[in-house]
């Protein structure tokens, strides 16, 4: 069996390795740099349900009681709303059946289909007691003269179900009772009578709806079907014996001409038929076995259409999210050619599932009535043999599977929980038609992703929600070329491409988004759908990254660098900040490549940091972005930013250490957007970098000033370097490089440095340690100490110090016996140093016997213990070094 436990975590072992890195989003945008347009109201949560207007040019949001309608070009203004909230009555039976009142028994909007040019047709899971009920848009009213919902709306507000109105005729995939345990497909017309899903498991098995669509085959069908509606569900599998629930991602599909059976399925489906999707990685024995969401992208015949879908593994804690893609031919060619599985009886009562290898009947069971059955006089479902319907009824699962496109996942990414995806296609300039594919997360984020030539690029990750929570409903509107996003805090909108935000030809192509591309002309890089269409060749976008094809750009010259001066002695930062997450950052000092090694430097995310000014350490600094552009398969450097570093004489330093002037004048801040090269005029740039400033190229910046503010040097003398702004998802591949500045200054083999350190240390140690024997805060071993240290403490520091470390190494023993045999009355005052402990390592509090006293003073503790004075402070684990106050 395909499904082998074993094989799941071997091939999760190596897909880590082998696809992890494809998938780095290369632009990151957070919410606040982006400025989208938001909607919320105060006290109204869950605006999960969406739906968009192109006649109405509105967005319809359905919320918990309320119901919005909003303009589509800008969510934040709010044209309509309307109220639907529980009456006493119902509202009392739901509190009286054990659900709360403040979250489960109230009205949950899910429902919002399109009836005609007048009305909505609205449900709502109204305390546990689904209704429905029109609403007129002339005025936005509510009939008030509500349906029953069952059926059609969840009753639980947290179950999945999904409903598609196919002309008038409203599709719904959900459960039939109060307590959600009978799942039902049905459908509800005005003119005919309800038809729905046999309650069987071999027909659903607890399934957990997550989308349907019709697909109208239209006019140019030649055998006469009519149209289909697919459904997409995950549900427990009963084909293959697993010691648990597993659970099998499904497609299954209802002809919209169905009318049921005369005798047999009456009422009934008689075209039900289901297949399993296969998302998975067969090379590695990984499947995908949960389907999140789906979206259909429409041909202009049906035979282009692709069925787009997010799955995960059922193993949630793998941390992989997949998307893969279905040909609809593939999905059509098993409902209509495939096998059918066999429920059978082994050993009694111990049933199996089999490929049903006798005769089919026919008509064949499960098609939608076409030209040849009507030859045969079976113009509907209602003349079909009872035969052909016994066996539909006993045999709703198809054993061929729907494989995807490529048999294999389009995409795959780690570390997120794919939960909503939509897909818009897009002709690129090279002519080629691109789907890109949108994905929200659990986190509130979207990626965006475009497949080159077989491998699949992340464009961007954006931070849609402001807050880390689920993307619950994703829509993409071409005509506004938005997509809207509906989460339980509010909507967001935001623009398909954020071309404007690459500020330099390289960058806009290095992005590789098929929306985007570099004009020349104005400078800028624009969104090739609203380019004037007469002039696209001006335009320049190279999909597979190639940055070679921009023009050279005129570069950085020396006397545009910033000039930062420093005391000697003193630290200097030099900010600079690569904006794409797949470009490293290379330092070159004087025109040669720096290294973390060759002096007090720290490379870090977002600058460089030189701790002690020598003036040997004078000279130019040049950050550059080397970007890895694999489908171009070149790397593309560019100069981001230059610094002429120089001393302040000693004298006439006026100002604090360390202070770093702010750039010579404003525009140069700009020097980011200006400063882009690419490969071939590297080493132009380079050599006029080094050259004199009289030799250089006089080069005008005129771009506008650059709004990150990172760029600029910070105005005072502390080494204040801010975190990186975080990775959105923690995929990218920094994320593990978050050590602060200290501990990585720490790891440098250098003596020097150390002791510098040590001795700073030292000295803010004895002042503490003497403040606190002066207080006589100290018990008396500490007093004692105190004598001992005033005799020659230069001599003795060393192993003073050393033995504290080794005191604390014994406290985390002895406390943690302290702890179990005899909680004292500070119990829980030493668990928390014990966690303090184990976080920082040096947190030794409980060993001087007096909470008030700060872990400094733990030295005064320790020759009272005896402890052997030859720790070794260098061999210690780097975690003892890695803390806000380093011993060592
Ligand atoms: C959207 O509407 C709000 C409120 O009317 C307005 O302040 C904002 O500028 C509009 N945004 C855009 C992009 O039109
Ligand atoms: C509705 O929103 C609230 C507040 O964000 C959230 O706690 C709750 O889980 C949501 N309920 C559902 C059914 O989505
Ligand atoms: C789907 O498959 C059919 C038949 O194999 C093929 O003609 C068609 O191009 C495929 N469509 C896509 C989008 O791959
Ligand atoms: C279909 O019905 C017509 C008229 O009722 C009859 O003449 C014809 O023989 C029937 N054809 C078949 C294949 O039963
Ligand atoms: C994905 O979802 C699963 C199950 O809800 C959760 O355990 C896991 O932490 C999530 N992973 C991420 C990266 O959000
Ligand atoms: C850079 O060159 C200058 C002048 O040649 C020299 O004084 C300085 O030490 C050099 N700086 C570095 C960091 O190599
Ligand atoms: C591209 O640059 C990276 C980082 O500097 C380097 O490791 C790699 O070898 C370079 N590749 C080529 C083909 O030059």
């Amino acid at each position: 069996m395909g499904f082998g436990v074993l094989g799941v975590f071997l091939g999760l072992l190596l897909e880590v390795s082998t696809h992890g890195p494809n998938a780095v989003p290369r632009t990151s945008w957070r919410h606040q740099d982006l400025d989208l347009m938001e909607f919320s109201e105060p006290g109204i949560f869950n605006y999960s349900t969406l739906l968009l207007s192109e006649k109405r040019d509105a967005l319809y949001v359905g919320a918990r009681e309320a119901i919005f309608e909003l303009s589509k070009k800008n969510v934040t203004v709010k044209n309509n709303k309307v109220e639907w909230t529980v009456a006493e009555n119902p509202m009392v039976m739901c509190t009286l059946k054990g659900k709360s009142k403040e979250k489960d028994c109230l009205n949950y909007i899910r429902v919002l289909q399109v009836v005609d040019d007048e009305r909505l047709y609205v449900c709502g899971t109204h305390a546990f007691q689904p209704q429905c009920d029109y609403l007129n848009l002339a005025d936005f009213s509510l009939d008030r003269q509500p349906e029953d919902g069952r059926g059609k709306c969840s009753f639980d507000p947290s179950q999945s179900f999904t409903t598609v109105m196919v002309d008038g005729e409203l599709y719904s995939g959900t459960a039939y009772n109060f307590l959600g345990s009978e799942p039902i497909m049905s459908r509800y017309s005005p003119s005919q009578s309800l038809l729905r899903t046999e309650y069987s498991t071999s027909w659903l098995n607890e399934p957990s709806f997550v989308f349907a669509d019709v697909i109208s085959e239209g006019s140019n069908r030649v055998d006469g079907e009519d149209d289909k509606i697919y459904y997409f569900f995950t549900e427990v599998s009963v084909e293959y014996e697993f010691f648990g629930k597993l659970l099998i991602p499904r497609v299954a599909r209802v002809c919209k001409g169905d009318l049921g059976g005369q005798r047999t399925l009456q009422k009934k489906w008689t075209s039900f038929l289901k297949a399993k999707l296969v998302c998975s990685m067969p090379e590695l024995n990984f499947v995908f076995n949960v389907v999140h969401d789906v979206f259909i992208l429409k041909g202009a015949d049906w035979k282009d259409t692709v069925i787009y879908g997010v799955f995960t593994s059922q193993w949630g804690n793998v941390g992989l999210s997949a998307v893969c893609a279905y040909n609809m031919t593939a999905v059509e060619d098993v409902f209509s050619k495939g096998k059918y599985m066999q429920k059978v009886t082994v050993e009694q009562s111990h049933t199996k599932w089999v490929r049903y290898n006798g005769i089919t009947p026919t008509p064949r069971p499960g098609a939608c009535i076409n030209n040849l059955m009507r030859q045969q006089n079976i113009s509907s479902s209602l003349h079909l043999p009872d035969k052909t319907l016994q066996f539909v009824k006993d045999h709703p699962l198809l054993e061929d599977p729907v494989l995807p496109i490529g048999n294999g996942p389009r995409l795959i990414t780690k570390d997120v929980n794919y939960t909503q995806i939509v897909v818009e296609r897009v002709r690129a300039l090279d002519g080629k038609i691109y789907d890109v594919m949108f994905t929200g997360t659990d986190k509130g984020i979207l990626h965006k992703s475009v497949v080159y030539e077989g491998e699949v690029h992340i464009v961007e990750e954006i931070q849609l929600l402001k807050n880390s929570e689920s993307i619950k409903n994703l829509l993409l509107s071409s005509e506004t070329r938005s997509l809207y996003a509906g989460s339980d805090s509010g909507v967001v909108q935001s623009p398909t491409a954020f071309c404007v935000r690459y500020r330099s030809c390289a960058d806009c192509v290095l992005a590789r988004d098929p929306y985007c591309a570099w004009d020349p002309h104005t400078a800028a890089c624009v969104n090739i759908l609203d380019a004037p269409s007469q002039r696209p060749r001006r335009l320049i976008q190279s999909l597979n990254g190639d940055a070679d094809k921009c023009p050279s750009a005129s570069g950085l010259s020396v006397k545009d660098y910033h000039r930062v001066k420093v005391k000697p002695g003193s630290s200097a930062e030099l900010p600079c900040l690569a904006r794409s997450n797949l470009a490293q950052v290379m330092w070159k000092s004087n025109g040669s490549v720096l290294t973390e090694a060759s002096r007090f430097h720290l490379i870090a995310e977002n600058g460089l940091l030189i701790y002690s000014v020598a003036p040997e350490d004078q000279g130019l600094y040049e950050c550059w972005s080397v970007e890895w552009a694999p489908a171009a398969g070149k790397n593309f450097s560019r100069l981001l930013v230059g610094y002429v570093l120089s001393l302040i004489p000693p004298p006439r330093a006026p100002q604090q250490a360390g202070h770093v002037t702010p750039p010579l004048n404003r525009q140069e801040t700009s020097s980011t957007q200006a400063a882009e090269g690419n490969g071939k005029t590297d080493r132009a740039l380079l050599t006029s970098a080094i050259a004199p400033p009289s030799f250089t190229a006089t080069a005008q910046f005129t771009s506008p000033p650059q709004t990150d503010s990172s760029l600029t040097p910070p105005p005072s003398s502390t080494i204040r370097f801010q975190p990186k702004l975080p990775p959105l998802s923690s995929n990218t591949p920094r994320s593990q490089d978050s050590r602060v500045p200290a501990a990585e200054y720490l790891q440098h083999n250098n003596s020097t440095a150390l002791l510098f350190l040590f001795l700073l240390f030292f000295l803010l140690f004895l002042a503490a340690l003497a403040y606190n024997c002066y207080m006589q805060y100290l018990p008396a071993p500490c007093l004692r100490l105190r004598a001992a240290l005033l005799g020659s403490h230069k001599s003795t520091h060393q192993p003073e110090y050393r033995a504290c470390e080794a005191g604390l190494m014994e406290a985390t023993t002895s406390d943690k016996m302290n702890m179990t045999e005899q909680p004292t009355q500070n119990g829980s005052q030493t668990t928390q140093n014990l966690k303090a402990l184990r976080d920082t390592g040096y947190e030794t509090e409980p060993e001087c016997g007096n909470g008030r006293i700060p872990s400094h003073t733990c030295g005064g503790d320790s020759p009272s213990q005896e402890k052997p004075f030859d720790v070794d402070c260098e061999s210690q684990p780097i975690e003892f070094a890695d803390a806000d106050e380093p011993y060592c």
